[in-house]
């Protein structure tokens, strides 16, 4: 829920306004009365808005989201998040959820927003609204390095793939014929089942698994083929909420500001690609 200082401010201004008149009606000094004003106006204009923004992320997905040695939750989508709320005037709460709990609760409104590497698809917008998009990505297939029979999806046919639960790559491998697909509660568990050679293959977010590769968070694994998707990430909420045009009138003033850019460059060390205004 967003309560607007700035409308708060104006209606102690008002109020105030009012009580001055009163008081001039009274005897007291017109100038007094005028100067008041003057200054009332000055903060109701300067405000910011005030309001909690409850947002849920599952923070196993670095570069996006993850907690780091400190055990704060760091990323991409945090620095966003954070940022969106300074440019708003909007106190960010995080809350870490299970992903396949996030639109759920996003329905239940137990939570006003999810920023989470959460691609905005059509099936997703059945039941919630997503802002702008603000990062391009896409699933990539992820095998062991030394397998040289996987190159591309055609080989995945029969195979034994894992799965984070609830996300665009469990869609794409539930439609592999024959495949054999194991789900986990995160994208790290799914890579690691894959480096211990429990299966043949992971589909999973490109960024995010070859961050973990990059990192050396997992070893003995590598990217196979062409990227299967284009995929843009949003930030989900509640259908209709009203704080999807606050979200993305942010973002906006970000991109133009060059927030948008400075975080960009400090998680990914390139400029941000141009982001079409809308997924579809
Ligand atoms: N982009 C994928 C999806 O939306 C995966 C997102 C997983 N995010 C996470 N924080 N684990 O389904």
């Amino acid at each position: 829920m967003i309560i607007k200082r700035s409308v708060f401010l104006r209606n102690i201004a008002l109020g105030m306004s009012a009580s001055l008149v009163l008081a001039a009606c009274g005897g007291a000094d017109t100038a007094d009365t005028a100067e008041g004003e003057a200054t009332t106006d000055e903060a109701a204009t300067t405000e910011e808005t005030v309001g909690v923004l409850k947002v849920a992320t599952e923070p196993a997905f670095p570069p996006f989201e993850f907690q780091n040695d400190d055990g704060e939750l760091d990323g991409f989508d945090i620095d966003l998040m954070t940022a969106i709320g300074e440019t708003a005037g909007l106190e960010v709460q995080f809350e870490s959820l299970p992903f396949d709990g996030i639109i759920p609760a996003l329905q239940a409104g137990t939570v006003d927003a999810a920023i989470s590497g959460m691609t905005i698809t059509e099936e997703r917008l059945q039941t919630v609204d997503f802002s702008r998009p603000y990062i391009k990505a896409g699933l990539a297939i992820a095998v062991q390095t030394d397998n040289a029979e996987v190159a591309g999806l055609d080989d995945l046919e029969d195979k034994k793939i894992a799965v984070q639960i609830g996300t665009t790559g469990a869609d794409q491998a539930a439609e592999i014929p024959g495949a054999e697909i194991s789900t986990f509660d995160s994208a790290p568990l799914a890579l690691q089942e894959l480096a211990n050679g429990n299966v043949d293959a992971v589909i999973n977010d490109a960024p995010v698994t070859l961050d973990a590769i990059a990192s050396g968070n997992i070893d003995g694994l590598k990217v196979v083929g062409e990227l299967l998707t284009t995929e843009f990430y949003g930030i989900a909420m509640p259908k209709d909420s009203e704080n999807v045009e606050v979200v993305n009138d942010a973002i906006m003033t970000m991109m133009e500001d060059g927030t948008y850019a400075e975080i960009y460059q400090k998680w990914f060390g390139e400029e941000p690609p141009e982001l079409p205004e809308s997924a579809f």
